[in-house]
């Protein structure tokens, strides 16, 4: 007897044409600024063709009917796309640029009370603003005495749940230190280990896109902003256009920390270079010619 038609097509059955690409892969764009070639063509077909499966939807024309009417179900191909790596001390480089000099020169204009307000944006599953705070936590000796406050941001709800969970695998603790695993993470089984208590209560998660300026604007008088490996996505419009939303966030004179192969030179005048032994850094000139 002839077996029956399963129910829901598979992958084979799921066929996206020229026209449909193209249209997908503007949608994503106007959604994210991440930008996809003709020569990636295939690795965009495999992701999407599996959220359409995973959804239970049968074709890419419904999938996308529904992608505009379903924000769980945009959300879920969001995270599809989105390239997340990352691990604890990447570009430390930075972090000591932070304790050695910005910080410095944040404080000096800052009255006591008033928040020193930190931003890693985007902080995907969260090692970047936990690396901040272990960091300060470690090698500043002034951080009892100022209110830190430490922002982790990122659009994709996954990377921000696993954010929040604090879980980490060892490849994500290979560049920490092994006694700052020991003080700051309890081992769990399947050699992963959770951060401790306190240091997930340090830092607070949102959901941000940063080429939206609707959801930057929530945010105001950020010190400094670590904006690192996600501006190599981006093209140079979406560059501009985050660097300009990024612009209006921070405090006059607020520095904003690029990933060691992005310039902000090449994507907007708006920022001072400042050059400092550790690391190249952007700052907002304390007048604001912009506003
Ligand atoms: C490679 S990770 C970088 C994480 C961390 N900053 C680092 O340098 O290790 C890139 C992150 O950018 C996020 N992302 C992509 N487009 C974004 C957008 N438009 N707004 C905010 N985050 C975005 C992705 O979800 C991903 O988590």
């Amino acid at each position: 007897m002839p077996a029956d038609k399963p129910d829901r097509p598979d992958s084979t059955e799921i066929r996206i044409a020229d026209h449909e690409f193209r249209r997908f892969r503007d949608f994503l764009y106007r959604r994210t600024g991440i930008v996809f070639s003709d020569a990636q063509r295939a690795y965009v077909e495999r992701r999407l063709t599996d959220r359409i499966l995973a959804a239970g939807s049968r074709s890419f024309s419904e999938h996308f009917a529904r992608l505009l009417v379903e924000p769980d179900e945009l959300e879920r191909l969001i995270s599809a796309f989105t390239v997340n790596e990352t691990y604890f001390y990447r570009e430390d480089y930075q972090l000591r640029c932070l304790t050695s000099n910005l910080l410095d020169r944040i404080t000096a204009r800052k009255r006591r009370g008033q928040p020193i307000r930190l931003w890693s944006v985007p902080c995907s599953t969260g090692e970047e603003p936990y690396s901040i705070a272990i960091w300060l936590l470690e090698n500043w000796s002034r951080v009892d005495s100022w209110d830190i406050e430490i922002i982790g941001s990122d659009i994709d709800v996954r990377a921000l749940d696993a954010a929040q969970d604090g879980v980490y695998s060892e490849r994500s603790l290979m560049r920490l230190p092994r006694p700052l695993v020991a003080k700051y993470f309890t081992a769990m089984d399947g050699g992963r280990y959770r951060i401790d208590e306190a240091l997930r209560g340090s830092v607070q998660f949102s959901q941000v896109n940063i080429i939206d300026q609707a959801d930057t604007g929530r945010w105001r008088d950020i010190d400094v902003v670590f904006c690192r490996n996600v501006l190599i996505y981006f093209d140079d419009m979406a560059r501009r256009t985050a660097a300009n939303n990024l612009y209006d966030c921070l405090a006059p004179g607020g520095y904003i920390c690029l990933g060691h192969t992005e310039s902000m030179s090449r994507i907007s005048p708006l920022f001072h270079v400042c050059r400092f032994p550790e690391a190249i850094v952007y700052q907002k000139p304390w007048e604001d010619s912009h506003a």
